[in-house]
């Protein structure tokens, strides 16, 4: 098995390679919707972004800092937050006019955690919406010179951080963010490889004015998704007798705390090195099935390592002995739907003892799940899990909505189909 290309690492490397001005080719570029919605976004910018012959294999021509054209209609954002609020900064200060859109489930999501701390910095941006949040559409006009300020974020988020430093790069002083926990560290990572004045400062990422071009590498290949591995690392581990090999999996330290809580559980997941991509380790992941799993607690410091993976790690957890708790995770309640009552239902629905609580869940294994009809509630990572879940539970599950798998990872159901022989 090999894991797709990484969706937050592929979004990154079109948004920055919009901000160089010689072609890189990117290569094993994640092949879900989402970044094809960054990609059209950009083009829409007057970004190239083109097929290249390889698997996953487009290439990018940037404009520059600065070199950003208004687009002529709204930029379709489709089901992603993360390229709604990268642009967002990416946009901020650039000196053009435009307006973010995206599906229903995106215009439900809050924005303005992002729209408040770039319009501190001088930009002139809007939302929908009452005193309570704003939502999209987002209308973004041209603004005067940002300007850096310090930000403490009240909730760990890539998503924010980022849009915050890639604002940053166009804005006079200073720019530093500070969070709560660390969340992956792709940007501060990749736009320092890349020249730009970006440092990470006693637990702070530092962005000062880019004064000119990124200086882009001629090839970036994307390290495999560990956010999707993880659903084979599940289903190798659940179903007895099962041996699963992922290869080329990103095993950046930001992104794996599912490993760690799957090791106190007692999975043994061998790890084997390969060589790093794009700047970060990366490894061959093993395991077998029917080890005996335990219990165990997810406290909220740990959450911003495993956000994506809770939905499949309660899976795993319904097949565990003992409690496992997860506290801290409210952030779950506005991703693509609302993570924590999903699962819930989910899990009741095939007979697991599980409490929701605000922030979090607790969960009792475990359970010999059976088959129900699964709502996928537009969701691709719910729609996974409850089929990793139908792997092991008595009679035939169905996820409606599987399709939404397609936002991360299309190949998925297919792989399933072949490697389980048990779905159809
Ligand atoms: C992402 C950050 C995470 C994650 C999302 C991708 C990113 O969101 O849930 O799937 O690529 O920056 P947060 O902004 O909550 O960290």
């Amino acid at each position: 098995m090999l894991a797709p290309g990484d969706k937050s690492i592929s979004h990154r490397a079109l948004l920055f390679g919009a901000l160089g001005t010689r072609p890189m080719q990117v290569r094993n570029l994640a092949p879900g919707a989402d970044v094809r919605s960054t990609a059209a976004c950009l083009r829409a910018l007057g970004v190239k972004v083109a097929e290249a012959e390889g698997p996953g294999a487009v290439a990018v021509r940037g404009v520059g800092p600065g070199g950003f054209t208004s687009p002529s209609g709204p930029l379709d954002c489709g089901n992603s937050g993360t390229t709604m609020r990268l642009l967002l900064g990416l946009v901020a200060g650039a000196g053009v006019s435009c307006t973010l859109d995206g599906d229903a489930s995106l215009r439900g999501r809050p924005m303005r955690r992002v729209l408040a701390p770039l319009r501190a910095m001088g930009a002139r941006m809007e939302g929908q919406g009452g005193p309570e949040d704003e939502r999209a559409p987002l209308r973004v006009e041209p603004a005067p010179r940002l300007q850096g300020m310090s930000h403490r974020l009240p909730i760990a988020s890539a998503q924010v951080k980022s849009a915050l430093v890639l604002a940053g790069l166009a804005a006079e002083g200073e720019t530093r963010v500070r969070e709560p926990e660390p969340s992956r560290d792709h940007t501060e990572r990749m736009l320092a490889a890349w020249g730009a004045p970006v440092r990470v400062e006693g637990g702070e990422v530092v962005a000062t004015r880019l004064m000119g071009p990124l200086v882009l590498p001629e090839a970036l290949e994307v390290p495999g998704d560990p956010s999707s591995a993880a659903f084979w690392v599940g289903a190798g581990l659940l179903v007895p007798g099962a041996r699963v090999v992922v290869r080329g999996v990103d095993v950046n330290p930001t992104r794996t705390g599912f490993l760690a809580v799957l090791g106190r559980m007692g999975a043994r997941v061998e790890e084997e090195p390969e060589t790093a991509r794009a700047g970060d380790p990366v490894a061959t992941l093993r395991v077998r099935g029917g080890q005996p799993l335990r219990g165990t607690e997810i406290r909220p410091a740990e959450v911003p390592s495993l956000l994506d993976e809770i939905p499949l790690l309660a899976v795993v957890a319904s097949q565990a002995t003992g409690e496992t708790r997860v506290t801290g995770a409210r952030e779950l309640r506005v991703k693509e739907s609302d993570r924590l009552r999903q699962l819930v239902l989910g899990l009741r629905a095939m007979g697991a003892d599980v409490d929701e609580l605000d922030d979090g869940f607790v969960l009792r294994g475990p359970t010999k799940l059976h088959a129900a009809s699964i709502d996928a509630a537009h969701d691709h990572r719910i729609a996974m899990s409850f089929a990793i879940a139908g792997l092991v539970a008595d009679g035939e599950t169905e996820v409606e909505g599987a399709e939404w798998a397609d936002i991360s990872y299309p190949g998925f159901f297919p792989a399933l189909r072949e490697a389980s022989g048990s779905v159809s």
